[in-house]
């Protein structure tokens, strides 16, 4: 995606992918920086561990304790976290979800649900239920926003009437033959008004198909993707994100196929 962008926008630049040990992170990094570099996406398990290894945390980074964009600059290597924000532009504008005021069932309390569960949190969400398989992560989670959002109605057990959002951040999905993150017994598809999975490969998750068929507007992760991609564009170049060509590139991509 951001190749394409750069071709759109005439820029001469080129973003490529490297796989770094863990343990050559800090040379990696101090690597691109001497060859001129503008900046780097990092992931997974390189995120947690950057935070130590940049000159300063912009608050985004700080905030959530990761760094997954760094933009070399005179004052030095700045360390970014466009991955929270991305969930919420997803939500608007992929389902149509206003976090303000919602009411969310969140599935999932890893890595990628805690985040979300904070950003919700912190964006003003009304009332947050969160589900996850090792019960303890969801209370610890639950406990973690009552003390800092106090404002916010918290719970770690199903919502009993309607909510506008479920959220699937758990990894069930990924594989095919994978049980459904939602107990239907407990709770079901008719209660929401939306269903986002942040799984974006396959397409279709069989919770989505699912929530598609009982009538709930319904979004993968892709547009995450593209937002947090997006955000790192302007980071680096200053230039507004081209998104309706990221968007081509990654369906291309990811699925072969442009939908858009
Ligand atoms: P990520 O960084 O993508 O969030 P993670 O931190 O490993 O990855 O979290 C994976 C999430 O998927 C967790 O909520 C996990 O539940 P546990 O906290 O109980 O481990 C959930 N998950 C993974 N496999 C699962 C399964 N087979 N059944 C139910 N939940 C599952």
């Amino acid at each position: 995606m951001h190749n394409a962008a750069f071709a759109a926008l005439g820029l001469n630049w080129c973003y490529v992918a490297c796989e770094v040990d863990p343990k050559n992170l800090r040379a990696a990094i101090a690597g691109a920086k001497a060859m001129g570099f503008c900046g780097l996406n990092l992931t997974v398990p390189h995120k947690l561990l950057a935070v130590d290894m940049v000159d300063a945390l912009d608050i985004s980074a700080k905030t959530w304790g990761a760094v997954n964009t760094i933009h070399f600059t005179e004052q030095g290597a700045i360390g970014y976290n466009t991955d929270a924000d991305a969930i919420i532009t997803s939500l608007r504008e992929d389902v149509a979800i206003q976090v303000r005021g919602a009411k969310v069932l969140l599935l999932g309390a890893g890595g990628a649900g805690r985040t979300a569960a904070l950003k919700l949190a912190s964006e003003g969400v009304a009332e947050l239920s969160l589900i996850n398989r090792t019960q303890s992560k969801a209370d610890e989670i639950a406990a973690e926003i009552q003390r800092q959002f106090p404002s916010v109605k918290v719970s770690a057990a199903y919502p009993k009437g309607e909510v506008d959002l479920i959220l699937n951040a758990t990894s069930l999905g990924l594989k095919a033959g994978d049980a459904s993150p939602l107990d239907e017994k407990q709770f079901s598809f008719k209660q929401s008004r939306a269903v986002y999975d942040m799984i974006y490969r396959p397409a279709e998750t069989s919770l989505l198909a699912a929530a598609r068929a009982a009538g709930c507007k319904t979004a993968n992760g892709l547009g995450m993707l593209l937002y947090q991609g997006a955000k790192a564009f302007e980071i680096w170049t200053g230039q507004r994100a081209p998104l309706p060509v990221m968007r081509q590139a990654l369906e291309k991509n990811i699925y072969g196929t442009a939908k858009s």
